[in-house]
């Protein structure tokens, strides 16, 4: 059981190993090369200089023996070249080893948020998910490209292994195993450190995550006002605390175990050298090999404790690499499983499309009611269909599933009559603009926050205009003092910071920019002022006359002035109608509708 779990490990660790070179030659081939080139210069010159210095040494007794000098300042030449050579060496592997790393850094960075965008939506609520994508976040900028560092050091470290040891086994091959087998107690005892530690991780996955989420939150002025005010400042950085003494904790109580385990693998360490130099020694004293002979074995044997040590030196440094990198590679090689079919076909519409939800119901993962039951909505070309429901009613779900997001359990959400789940989806999304409840706030000028909805359309500047108009951005840009090249981010030189609903109106001109045939919004206006929100429905009913817009709201002010109204409760559509209907039906609609108005008047 243990072997097969060993060798299970090796296997792991082995593919790992292979992966990461086969990695980094395809990121910078040259770095890697002048890499190994530098590593061979560097064995053959300490070769070569051990040589010499035993030449040198014997020479040097024969010299006190009243014997001539000979070649003894050939030697010492030779002995100086050498260590120029470990030192260009050096300088040459150092160099190579640090552009491969920048380059890594580059790659892994890159690669852990292509990942990102590429998981499925309802993963990241996955528990394991979300813990390997904060471990992959805690090193994604330097780790991996660690790992490669490593992974060249153990490269190299194997062939001045290789190379001393064919030199000395020529004389005494016995002395390799013994060295080797002194040190194997080191290496166990320091891969079960680096594991122990790692798997703290996911013992505390849960406040790892808490913690990283409430970083973030105190890094945002936004967030600050809240926790200055609501004097809730030191009761966050208590529980940051707590949570990290508790990791550490663990992570130092673990890390006590096992370390205790060292000291004694590091003192056999030296017993295999030790035991070599003895016998060395003694076959000397013996008159089985000569002086230069014993000089030369006894250098060796000293570089080839520490070429061994190395060797397992960066393996046991790897081993939190591995780890890292195992985890890293699951986000990075994870498939997406909600994607197109095989030979998917492409959305062919020109204009609106019908859609249609047919009996849908719809369960959250890992949750036990159902959202929907059986909901079935028709949504008609061009119809401007608001929906509207008490907070947790469906309203975003439903929108969710229109985007793909999500599964259905059961039954169909038609576009046009092609079942949604059947077709290829970027070719529905290029139909669509959304505005999610929470929009993204990027932190860039006014014009690339609105051009970025629609890269194709090159920085039209005239569209842009346009959207920005339609939803009164163009009202506040105007007392910029850089334009429309201010940026959103009031730690900029060309920087403001917007107010909210100044914000909410650059997210709603990047859903216009995008002059689809499919509107959705929700909550579009919930931080936009009377005026501004009065002016925007009025563009939106009027300009997206041949449109479908989707409304999500709760300002019945409005609504009112939808097509169509769709009232949900509680996952079910209850009422729909015009809004003269809704309000001659005497329902709910009207119910909340009236409940609005008497808000309003004296
Ligand atoms: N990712 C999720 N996982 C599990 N349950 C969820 C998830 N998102 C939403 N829900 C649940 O689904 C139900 C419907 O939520 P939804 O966001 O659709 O409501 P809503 O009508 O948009 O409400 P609001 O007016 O507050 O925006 C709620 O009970 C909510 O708790
Ligand atoms: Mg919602």
């Amino acid at each position: 059981m243990i072997r097969s779990l060993v060798r299970h490990n090796l296997r792991r660790s082995l593919s790992l190993v292979l992966r990461m070179i086969t990695l980094s030659w395809s990121v910078r081939p040259w770095a890697v090369s002048g890499y190994f080139l530098g590593a061979i210069l560097e064995i053959t010159s300490f070769l070569t200089s051990i040589y010499a210095t035993a030449k040198l040494g014997s020479l040097l007794a024969k010299y006190v023996t009243g014997a001539g000098t000979g070649s003894i300042w050939w030697w010492l030449w030779l002995d100086v070249i050498a260590a120029i050579g470990i030192g260009v060496a050096f300088w040459i592997m150092s160099w190579n080893k640090r552009l491969l790393y920048f380059q890594l850094v580059q790659w892994s960075t890159l690669q852990f948020h292509a990942a990102l965008n590429r998981l499925d939506i309802p993963e990241f609520y996955e528990e394991d998910i979300r813990n390997m994508i904060n471990k992959a976040q805690s090193g994604y900028s330097w780790q991996l490209a660690n790992f490669s560092e490593n992974t060249l050091e153990l490269s190299y470290a194997i062939l001045r292994f290789v190379a001393t040891a064919a030199v000395v086994a020529q004389i005494a091959w016995w002395i390799i195993p013994i060295i080797a087998l002194f040190l194997v107690p080191t290496l166990i005892t320091e891969s079960k450190l680096a594991k122990v530690q790692w798997f703290v991780w996911d013992d505390e996955g849960d406040d790892r995550h808490v913690l990283w989420k409430l970083s973030y939150l105190m890094s945002q002025v936004k967030n600050q006002m809240e926790l200055r005010s609501s004097q809730t400042r030191q009761y966050v950085l208590d529980k940051i605390r707590v949570m990290n003494r508790t990791f550490y904790r663990k992570q130092e109580g673990k890390f006590n175990t096992v370390n205790r385990w060292l000291l004694p693998t590091k003192v056999l360490e030296v017993a295999g050298t030790a035991t070599g130099s003895i016998i060395l020694l003694r076959q000397f004293l013996q008159g089985v090999i000569s002086l230069d002979r014993y000089f030369f074995l006894s250098g060796a044997l000293l570089r080839i404790g520490s070429a061994l040590n190395n060797i397992f030196g960066t393996l046991s440094r790897m081993q939190e690499n591995l780890l890292f990198a195992e985890n890293f590679f699951t986000i990075v090689d994870k498939q997406p499983q909600l994607i197109d079919k095989p030979h998917a076909p492409v959305l062919d519409i020109k204009g609106p499309p019908r859609i249609e939800f047919k009996n849908v119901s719809f369960t959250y993962p890992g949750q036990e009611n159902p959202v929907f039951t059986n909901l079935s909505l028709v949504i008609e070309p061009g119809q401007h269909l608001a929906i509207v429901g008490e907070n947790g009613a469906g309203k975003s779900t439903l929108i969710k599933l229109l985007l793909r997001f999500y599964t259905p359990d059961s039954g169909h959400i038609l576009i046009d009559g092609q079942d949604l789940q059947d077709i290829a989806i970027e070719s529905w999304y290029t139909h669509l603009a959304t505005l999610f409840q929470q929009f993204n706030e990027y932190p860039f000028s006014i014009a690339e926050n609105i051009e970025i909805a629609r890269p194709a359309y090159n920085n039209d500047k005239q569209r842009m205009h346009q959207a920005a108009g339609f939803s009164n951005v163009d009202h506040f840009v105007r007392n910029y003092k850089h334009g429309w090249d201010t940026v959103l981010d009031n730690s900029f030189e060309k920087g403001v910071e917007p107010s909210g609903g100044q914000w909410q109106r650059v997210a709603l001109a990047r859903a216009f920019y995008r002059d689809a045939n499919v509107l959705i919004l929700d909550e579009p206006t919930a931080a936009i002022d009377a005026r501004a929100e009065y002016d925007i429905f009025n563009n939106i009913f009027e300009q997206y006359q041949q449109r479908t817009a989707i409304i999500v709201s709760h300002r019945f002010s409005t609504v009112r002035k939808a097509d169509h109204i769709v009232v949900i409760e509680h996952g079910a559509i209850v009422e729909q109608g015009s809004h003269r209907s809704l309000m001659k039906e005497k329902g709910i609609y009207y119910d909340l509708f009236s409940k609005q108005a008497e808000g309003y008047k004296e």
